[in-house]
């Protein structure tokens, strides 16, 4: 009789929770696209491969042994033990060992994602039924061996099947904790064909073909050079000062996650002396009481000055440029604002400390 209960038990959660082939498994057949993919933030989205994500999880105050990882409807939302991992009071936390955390965001998952459900605090994902069937874009394709092909050009290279995890995310005093401008479409840019262009290489190795959707998503942490394009430095010299515009051609503001801080850099070389001009800081800081705090803790914007969409910030310097000067301008960043660190004991950790290039400019002055 017990054995009969444990075994609808089983059966019930296994019905309800979908199983996901592992990212692995898709090397085979997709070799070029797994290399780019594996050294993704979305193949290391869990706390056990990305440091900064674990630093503020061991911070939050729903880490104890009872609580819940709500975390992982983005960050592992393949976990096998999805159901149970998000539930409050059951003393599951994440577990090193399982291989289906360990997947983060996984090619299965992302190619399950059928439609998404808006909501307040964030989007959910509604993963198809059906397992080993994966929704794709190719104009023309062969059949694979190994899954169904559904082709849902509409909700894949428009950049909807993006929005269930990047659109919003919102704390419990309504504070929008980090969000991804999604209605904003420039000359038919959106988030794929910015973050997953076509670059030179074979979809599968079953069926030679000349390029392939990137699936290294160049961010923040990885292939940035991907992206300089979609944001101009330029140089406007007045009497005695000169400006710097940073023209933001992306739907979104920059370094858009809250935990980061562009920073601007500008330097001048006069016949063979360099001086270093003052760094330019840009950051949307949310707290409480006017002072940063805990995503958790934000009850407002304490300030906002990162680079929004679309925007051309414009940066005025105090200094008078010669001809013959040379002067070079760099936008980089750091993913976790200086000013966080000590809080979240990261002051070690080499990716959260190191200031990330982006683009430099140079301007030989005339
Ligand atoms: C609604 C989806 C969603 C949920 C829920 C979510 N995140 Fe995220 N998280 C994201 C997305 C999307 C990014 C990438 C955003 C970016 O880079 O701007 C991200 C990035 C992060 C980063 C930056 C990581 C890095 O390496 O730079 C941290 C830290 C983070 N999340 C912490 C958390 C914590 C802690 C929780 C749970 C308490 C959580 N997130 C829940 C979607 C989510
Ligand atoms: C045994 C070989 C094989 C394996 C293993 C395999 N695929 Fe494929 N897949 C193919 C072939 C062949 C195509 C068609 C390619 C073409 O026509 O250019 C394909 C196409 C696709 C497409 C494109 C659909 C479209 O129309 O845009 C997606 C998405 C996809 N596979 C996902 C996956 C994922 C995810 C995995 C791992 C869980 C995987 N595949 C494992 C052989 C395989
Ligand atoms: C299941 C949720 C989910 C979906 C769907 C998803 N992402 Fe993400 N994405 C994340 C999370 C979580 C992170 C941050 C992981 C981390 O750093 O720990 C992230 C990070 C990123 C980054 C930042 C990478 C970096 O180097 O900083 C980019 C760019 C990105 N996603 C683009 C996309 C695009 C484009 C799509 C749609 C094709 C997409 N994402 C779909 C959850 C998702
Ligand atoms: C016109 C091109 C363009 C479009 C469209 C675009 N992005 Fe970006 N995205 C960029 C650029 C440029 C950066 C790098 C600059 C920066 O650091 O924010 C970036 C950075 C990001 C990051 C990393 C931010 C951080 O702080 O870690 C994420 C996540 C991201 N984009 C997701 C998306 C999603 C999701 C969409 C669609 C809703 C989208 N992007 C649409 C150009 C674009
Ligand atoms: C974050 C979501 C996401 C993840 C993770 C992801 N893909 Fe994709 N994939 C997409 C999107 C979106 C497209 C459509 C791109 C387009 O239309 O330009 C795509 C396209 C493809 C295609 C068709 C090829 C092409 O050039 O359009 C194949 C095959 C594929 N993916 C396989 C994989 C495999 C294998 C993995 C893991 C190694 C993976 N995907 C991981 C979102 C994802």
């Amino acid at each position: 009789m017990k054995n009969i209960l444990l075994l609808s038990v089983l059966s019930v959660l296994l019905v309800a929770q979908p199983t996901f082939e592992s990212s692995e498994t898709c090397k085979s057949c997709h070799p070029t696209i797994y290399d780019e993919f594996k050294s993704t933030q979305h193949a290391k989205a869990s706390i056990f491969d990305d440091e900064i994500h674990a630093a503020v999880w061991k911070k939050h105050p729903k880490n104890t042994k009872m609580s819940s990882y709500a975390c992982a409807k983005c960050h592992t939302p393949g976990a096998s033990n999805y159901d149970e991992l998000v539930k409050t009071h059951n003393g599951i936390v994440p577990d090193a060992n399982d291989a289906t955390q360990r997947e983060g965001v996984s090619c299965a998952y992302c190619h399950r994602i059928e439609s998404i459900q808006p909501g307040k605090m964030s989007n959910t994902n509604i993963i198809a039924k059906e397992g080993k069937s994966y929704f794709g874009s190719l104009k023309s394709h062969i059949e694979s061996p190994f899954h169904k092909i559904k082709t849902d050009s509409k909700h894949f290279n428009s950049g909807n099947v993006c929005v269930g995890c990047h659109s919003h995310k919102k704390n419990k005093y309504d504070i929008n904790v980090c969000s991804t401008n999604i209605e904003n479409e420039l000359d038919g840019a959106n988030c794929v064909s910015c973050h997953m262009p076509k670059v030179k290489g074979s979809v599968s190795n079953m069926h030679e073909t000349k390029e392939h959707a990137f699936h290294g998503f160049p961010g923040t942490h990885s292939h940035q050079d991907m992206l300089t394009q979609y944001v101009d430095i330029i140089l406007k010299q007045n009497d005695k000062t000169f400006d710097i515009t940073i023209d933001n051609k992306s739907s979104h503001a920059l370094t858009l996650h809250p935990m980061r801080m562009m920073q601007l850099r500008a330097k001048v070389t006069r016949e063979g002396k360099t001086t270093q001009l003052e760094h330019k800081n840009f950051a949307r800081i949310i707290g409480a009481d006017g002072k940063g705090t805990p995503p958790w803790l934000a009850k407002e914007v304490v300030q906002d000055t990162a680079v929004k969409a679309n925007e051309k910030r414009v940066t005025g310097y105090d200094y008078t440029l010669k001809k013959g000067d040379t002067l070079e301008v760099t936008i980089g960043y750091y993913l976790v604002n200086p000013k966080m660190l000590k809080s979240l004991d990261l002051e070690k950790s080499e990716v959260a400390t190191k200031f990330h290039h982006f683009k430099t400019e140079k301007f030989e002055i005339k």
